[in-house]
């Protein structure tokens, strides 16, 4: 099964959605097998955006995460990272599909609540960047095959 990592940046936080977030992506049938609420540092925030480095955005987005506690998490299903973009809406709110998480509560780029690994290679990465191989947990839903079951 697939995994992906996602993040309750800190507006999201802040704003008490860390339940609505967990809750949507629960209720897609996706499984949530590591979670964990932390002040990002300024060092591992630079890991993690290394790639949008030397942006226009890139100072703010740094300030941003690293402003308040986050919570992060891995979840897995059948295509986890798609799934997950897909229930997160587009990068920019205003351009995220209505029912999306981004376009029913966000409005902003630079306040737009959570992130979510763009490919199964950089969920990889970015799961070990974030969490140590203990603080995945591996566990079986009963339910499994009402979810995921194929005929
Ligand atoms: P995320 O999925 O965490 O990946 C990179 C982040 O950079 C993105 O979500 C936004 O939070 C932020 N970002 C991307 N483009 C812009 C932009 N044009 N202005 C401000 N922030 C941006």
């Amino acid at each position: 099964m697939e995994k992906t990592f996602v993040i309750a940046k800190p507006d999201a936080v802040q704003r008490g959605l860390i339940g609505e977030i967990i809750s949507r992506l629960e209720r897609r049938g996706l499984k949530l097998v590591a979670a964990k609420m932390m002040q990002v540092s300024p060092e591992l925030a630079s890991q993690h955006y290394a790639v949008h480095a030397g942006k226009p955005f890139y100072n703010g987005l740094i300030k941003y995460i690293t402003s308040a506690p986050v919570m992060i998490m891995v979840w897995e299903g059948p295509n986890a990272v798609e799934a997950v973009r897909q229930t997160m809406g587009a990068t920019k709110p205003t351009e995220a599909a209505p029912g999306t998480i981004r376009h029913d509560y966000a409005v902003e780029i630079s306040r737009n609540l959570t992130h979510a690994s763009d490919s199964s290679e950089t969920a990889e990465k970015e799961i070990m960047l974030w969490f140590s191989k203990e603080e995945i947990c591996t566990w079986d839903r009963t339910i499994e095959d009402w979810i995921t079951g194929k005929n």
